[in-house]
């Protein structure tokens, strides 16, 4: 590991994740970005890494399956609450949600992913594994309270390249 600290924010992000985050992402000319509330920083093949969790219904899911980078921007000081709300209840393939949203699309430090101008903390991530989920593993409880519809999750693992507050 290199010496940029990569976890030097992560009280911030986990206090405003279950609040909501914006996982962005691009694939070839398309990009779009939808609010998470669920997901994990850790140090995994002593590398940093950013496990996102995306369900197969999102339109999400069919960017991330042809990208390998995303970014996670986390709102600070109770920011883009309304925003948060809109991504996290409108579909990409409905709208383009930056332009519906006004949001600013800043080019990314060290990835080609979309990266939310004026956005708390932006982590950068290029996907090392990804994982579907297999329901037979699963505390029968979790699945019956958030799987009941079969629409499970796939996780996504980063390995973080940039972290930083954005201006
Ligand atoms: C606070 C909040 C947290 C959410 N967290 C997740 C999540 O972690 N994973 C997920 O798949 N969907 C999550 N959602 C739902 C998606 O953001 C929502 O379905 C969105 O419209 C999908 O957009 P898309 O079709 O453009 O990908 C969350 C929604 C909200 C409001």
């Amino acid at each position: 590991m290199n010496e940029v600290n990569y976890y030097e924010f992560t009280p911030q992000m986990l206090e405003q994740l279950p609040r909501g985050a914006f996982l962005s992402v691009r694939a070839g000319d398309k990009i779009n970005t939808m609010t998470i509330g669920w997901g994990a920083i850790g140090c995994i093949w002593f590398k940093p890494v950013l496990m996102v969790m995306v369900r197969y219904s999102r339109f999400t899911y069919e960017l991330m399956e042809q990208a390998s980078e995303f970014s996670v921007c986390v709102p600070m000081d109770n920011s883009f609450k309304k925003e948060l709300g809109i991504a996290g209840t409108k579909s990409g393939r409905d709208i383009d949600k930056f332009e519906e949203l006004n949001l600013t699309i800043g080019p990314g430090q060290a990835t080609d992913a979309p990266v939310i101008d004026g956005c708390g903390l932006v982590y950068e991530c290029r996907t090392v594994f990804r994982q579907e989920m297999n329901p037979e593993y699963l505390d029968p409880a979790i699945k019956a309270k958030y799987y009941a519809d079969d629409n499970y999750h796939v996780l996504y693992f980063g390995e973080i390249v940039a972290s930083y507050k954005n201006k």
